[in-house]
């Protein structure tokens, strides 16, 4: 099976490059499966309704979030309503939405899809990810109920990550890591077949600090005064994920390789596509 998955869309410019590029992606690298993650898709700073439907329209298959799920208060609502919509697992009982699903590839495949956050230097206040994807994982255990797992771990800690990664080794397809938006080249084959990368990047204008407008960032580090809003840069974007060939025999990953269209980053696609 032939996944990709595009790390987090930041504004207009990032969420407007996938929206034109991924149905061209799909049919040009035959993907089987899309997952992108989508939580600083309106300004940097959630998502709206609007923009999470675009983003199915243009062959995602799941839209994964994390800490600014919620920017958006709509989100609250369709969370609900909307299966192919994850917000992390790990939050409280009782929040609104889902923090997996499986899903139907293209390939007939069922894909079990897990969204889950970090706490170190986060939200120390969020149930424990460990415990949480021992869970979620056992509700829909890889070749049984599911023909991949992929878990998007959201958080600031390579090594909570990297971690993570090791925890479910064997018992996942795929743990890709979001939220710092700098892809990150760590891109390996653990050792029970679980694909692994700590960062997938962004799609985003990469002439910028993490998406936003480089100045009032780096106001902030200068001074204790802010002098405005964060906003999301607007140049052109440059899309960053990863590519995850999945063995159709045992769920566990066969390759990984890094993604990257766009004016600004290196450009690759992974060698197995072609
Ligand atoms: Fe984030």
């Amino acid at each position: 099976m032939r996944l990709l998955f595009l790390g987090d869309m930041v504004g207009k410019t990032g969420r407007t490059a996938v929206w034109e590029q991924l149905p061209g992606l799909i049919s040009d690298f035959r993907l089987d499966f899309v997952i992108v993650n989508g939580e600083n898709a309106a300004g940097g700073f959630g998502i709206t309704r609007e923009i999470f439907q675009s983003t199915l329209d243009a062959g995602a298959d799941v839209v994964t979030t994390g800490n600014h799920v919620w920017d958006q208060r709509e989100a609250l609502t369709f969370a609900s309503q909307e299966d192919r919509f994850l917000r992390p697992a790990n939050f409280p009982k009782g929040t609104p939405g889902r923090g997996s699903g499986v899903y139907i590839a293209r390939n007939g495949a069922r894909v079990f899809v897990s969204n889950i956050m970090g706490r170190v230097f986060m939200h120390p206040e969020l149930d424990d990810p460990f415990q949480s994807g021992e869970q979620e994982l056992s509700t829909c255990p890889l070749g049984e109920q599911a023909d991949a797992v992929i878990v998007d771990f959201h958080a600031e800690a390579t090594s909570e990550k990297m971690c993570f990664g090791h925890f479910v080794d064997g018992r996942a397809s795929a743990v890709i890591g979001t939220h710092t938006h700098q892809p990150t080249a760590d891109h390996q084959i653990l050792d029970g077949g679980t694909a692994y990368i700590s960062d997938a990047g962004m799609c985003g204008d990469y002439d910028s600090s993490l998406g936003m407008d480089k100045e009032e960032p780096l106001n902030r580090f200068l001074s204790k005064v802010p002098k405005g809003r964060f906003e999301a840069a607007s140049g052109p974007a440059t899309l960053c994920g990863v590519g995850i060939e999945i063995s159709d025999r045992t769920g566990l990953a066969d390759r990984i390789a890094p993604f990257r269209r766009g004016p600004r980053l290196e450009e690759t696609v992974p060698a197995f596509w072609s």
